[in-house]
């Protein structure tokens, strides 16, 4: 495949094995990777640079890095450095079980940031000198240019600041993907920012490829291996509720004029119920619909392919096994649908406020109040981490919330007196939707927010109990703003065994596994 893909002869002469390029990464470095959800990571070097750890911990050396990359991976990547122990610090985002089960055994570091505040952290020098890049490109132009992948992330970020640069190049990713890419060169440090000029989904300002310094590149790698995202669980019936109610209620908004009829640019997070909302808006009345997104899951994909969807920007394809076989036989076709950005573009906050997105995300637990927390179970261990959520919820024109009303076979109600960590506040949360119903925040002081969350969002078998809670927290702080029985706010009776057990239940995989949740 050479001589196809990488167009540039001098680059071309810097082919070499994996294995041999790991082994030009030193010790203790600060490496960052290409890879955004299951997309675009590269998956030869990781696992190659894995194998010398391995190697050196059984001859009694340490050897371990710090790893950044887009968002969370693959098993290649995340799995194999995590499994021998070859990672010292993480971030921005992970959501892999052995790297969870090492973060909360505190056996390796993590960060967890706005999506959006990477690249601005790497060039405010607060995360250290970057000593390595490894990025997985589609090709290599003769110009040495490079074709991004089927994520962008923070890419030219890696590239433009780190010494060395390794690139692999995937002939698996498809070539159509050239020109599909918007790559904008003109952030700069405060005070010499400008506005970004990104006015609807649509508008390019960038380039279609990323720029590297070529004395930099120190080894390239071929590889042929495909994404590796997971396939997405069919919609189930709590989903469906989800969906319903949120398609219900963009009907509302639209007959009360506060949406246009083609509904605003849709924003919908990682996971299966987001999945699963864009699923449902297939059998919707809304057409010449648009996504200002961060990932491209395959909800969003089929409403793409049928048409109901008229553009989508994003920063990557986040697609099951079998839609992305779909989208690599008629990729070309794309290419005037879809655009990927860095992720400092896909989730800036100016855009995103702009554009008056509509933001769609995932909750482990929402408080009465409209707090939520999307990261932490029992307030101490990390499930994966904020990921761009904080960047769309803050900014966006609607910022929505959804999970189902209870978790792990029922024992956890996931709507409590107050959230064990907070991710967003009450501030940044403006509707909460349980397969129960959907509660509008908006204008709500936060004594009246609580009785529409009880009341909407609550499991009938929670219910009683949160109002009860409720009604003594009343008297017993009476006329306060947001009154709360701190004494018992984290110890809710119908959660508190089960959230105790669960505590003391990280499995081997990292995942509390739901029978230890039932008391
Ligand atoms: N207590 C304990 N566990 C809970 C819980 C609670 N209150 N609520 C959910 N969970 C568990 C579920 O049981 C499930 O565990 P399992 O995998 O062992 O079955 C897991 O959390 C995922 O929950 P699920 O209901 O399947 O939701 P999801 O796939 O939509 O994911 C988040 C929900 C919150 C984990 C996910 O949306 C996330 O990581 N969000 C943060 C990042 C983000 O929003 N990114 C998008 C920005 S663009």
């Amino acid at each position: 495949m050479s001589a196809d893909r990488i167009r540039n002869a001098a680059l071309r002469a810097k082919i070499m094995t994996a294995r041999e390029a790991a082994a030009l990464i030193p010790k203790g470095s600060n490496v960052g990777m290409s890879g955004f959800t299951g997309a675009g990571y590269p998956k030869e070097v990781p696992l190659a640079l894995a194998e010398l750890m391995n190697e050196a911990h059984a001859r009694g050396e340490i050897f371990r890095i710090s790893v950044g990359t887009g968002a969370s991976t693959a098993p290649e990547l995340d799995g194999a450095l995590a499994k021998v122990d070859g990672m010292e610090m993480r971030l921005p985002y992970q959501s892999d079980p052995t790297c969870r089960k090492r973060i909360n055994a505190g056996e390796m570091d993590y960060l967890d940031i706005h999506l959006s505040h990477v690249a601005q952290f790497v060039w405010g020098g607060f995360l250290g000198k970057l000593d390595v890049a490894i990025v997985e490109v589609a090709g290599i132009r003769e110009d040495g240019m490079l074709i991004p992948s089927s994520s962008v992330g923070n890419n030219k970020t890696w590239l433009d600041r780190a010494d060395m640069v390794i690139i692999e190049v995937n002939s698996w990713q498809n070539s159509a993907l050239e020109g599909m890419h918007d790559v904008y060169y003109g952030t700069q440090l405060p005070p010499f920012r400008k506005p970004i000029a990104i006015l609807k989904p649509s508008d390019r300002i960038g380039e279609t490829f990323l720029n590297c310094d070529p004395e930099k590149i120190i080894a390239v790698v071929e590889t042929d291996k495909p994404d590796r995202n997971s396939a997405f669980s069919p919609p189930d019936e709590n989903s469906r509720a989800i969906a319903h109610h949120i398609i219900e209620f963009f009907a509302h908004e639209v007959k009360m004029g506060r949406l246009p009829k083609d509904l605003l640019p849709l924003q919908s997070g990682v996971g299966n119920v987001a999945n699963a909302v864009m699923d449902e808006l297939q059998a919707s009345p809304y057409n010449n619909l648009t996504a200002y997104t961060e990932v491209l899951q395959d909800g969003m994909f089929n409403l793409i392919r049928s048409g109901k969807m008229i553009f989508a920007s994003g920063t990557a394809l986040s697609l099951s096994p079998d839609a992305a076989h779909e989208f690599n036989r008629d990729a070309a076709l794309y290419r005037d649908k879809i655009v990927l950005r860095p992720q400092e573009i896909s989730n800036h906050p100016e855009v995103i406020r702009r554009l008056g997105v509509i933001a769609m995300n995932g909750l482990i637990e929402a408080d009465i109040y409209g707090n939520v927390n999307s990261t932490h179970i029992v307030g101490s261990s990390i499930m994966n981490g904020i990921g761009g959520s904080g960047d769309f919820a803050r900014n966006a024109w609607l910022s929505i919330f959804m999970t189902p009303s209870s978790a792990k076979n029922g024992a956890i109600s996931c709507i409590v007196p107050m959230v064990t960590h907070v991710d967003h506040t009450e501030h940044d949360v403006q509707v909460v939707v349980t397969e129960q119903g959907l509660a509008d925040l908006r204008g709500l002081s936060p004594k009246k927010r609580a009785r529409t969350i009880i009341d909407n969002c609550a499991h009938p078998e929670f219910k009683p109990a949160l109002n009860e809670y409720f009604e003594r927290a009343l008297k017993y702080s009476p006329g306060q703003h947001t009154p709360h029985i701190l004494d018992e706010a984290f110890t809710f009776l119908p959660n508190w065994q089960a959230n105790r057990k669960a505590r003391d239940a990280w499995s081997e995989d990292g995942l509390v596994q739901a029978d230890a949740w039932k008391t």
